[in-house]
């Protein structure tokens, strides 16, 4: 892993910070990509450096088609080589089946699954070799019933995971960690994640360390593809309940 680079989406914060400094701590050289958060993303990549890695930063909005269209090309034009990509970056609006709308859903669909699958055929067209990992989420083994349209482009992500992993065989992997309880969504403290641990079979919520620990493993790894591994205390085996 030594030397390799990987780009990270939305890895200025949270799952996408810890994944950036586990796979730094392999040597791994980070591009850390953002959309607002600047500060955080300079901060981070202050750290990888002083961890004896490269780091670079990199802004794109999801929300616009030219700035993550030309993403992969711009990370190689400052990185010249990148092996690995994370698919990170998501959003996560509160939303019951009552309220979804298509305008809704169409936003959930291209920051969350359009976006990753943009990015993956940019690495296969300018890349050709190396490691997608995407971050799904456990919930896609039940319901969440209070975030239609981000579970929805979820499933969407997942079968991308799936029909990229055959389409870029032999050269590409493409695997995907699932999270369960892990941080509390933005604007939500640590009173979300003790109200639910009782839904987690281990009876306690991961952290982020534990899914950057499954990036490291899956990005090392040279015989799997197309799996997903459930980070999450087991959740995926229970039937989720209402909300
Ligand atoms: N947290 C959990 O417990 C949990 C559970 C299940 C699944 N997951 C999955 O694990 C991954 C990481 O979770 P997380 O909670 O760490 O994520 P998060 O904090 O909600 O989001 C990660 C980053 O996504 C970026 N982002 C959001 N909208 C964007 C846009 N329009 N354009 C570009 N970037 C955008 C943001 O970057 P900026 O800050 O720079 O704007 C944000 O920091 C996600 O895919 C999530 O669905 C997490």
């Amino acid at each position: 892993m030594k030397g390799k680079t990987a780009l990270i989406t939305g890895a200025a914060k949270r799952i996408g910070r810890a994944t950036a400094l586990a796979l730094a701590d392999e040597g791994v050289n980070i591009a850390i990509h953002y959309n607002t958060s600047e500060g955080e993303a300079k901060n981070l990549a202050l750290e990888l450096e002083s961890c004896g890695v490269k780091a670079w930063t990199i802004q794109a909005d999801f929300d616009v088609q030219e700035q993550y269209e030309t993403l992969i090309e711009r990370t190689l034009e400052l990185t010249g080589s990148l092996d690995i990509l994370v698919n990170n970056a998501s959003i996560f609006p509160f939303e019951k089946l009552e309220d979804v709308t298509l305008d809704s859903l169409i936003k959930n669909m291209e920051v969350n699954a359009w976006v990753p699958f943009v990015l993956s055929r940019s690495f296969k067209e300018l890349v050709g070799k190396g490691k997608i990992i995407n971050l799904e989420d456990s919930r896609t083994s039940g319901y969440d019933w209070s975030h239609i349209g981000y579970i929805m482009s979820k499933h969407v992500l997942a079968a991308f995971t799936r029909y990229t992993a055959l389409a870029y065989a032999p050269d590409i992997t493409v695997n995907a960690v699932a999270p369960g309880l892990i941080l509390p969504p933005p604007g939500k403290d640590q009173s979300y994640l003790d109200r639910l641990v009782g839904t987690v079979p281990l009876k306690r919520h991961g952290e982020a360390e534990d899914i950057a620990e499954a990036v490291v493993f899956l990005a090392k790894s040279s015989f799997i593809t197309g799996e997903v591994i459930y980070v999450d205390g087991g959740r995926h085996l229970k039937e989720y309940s209402n909300g």
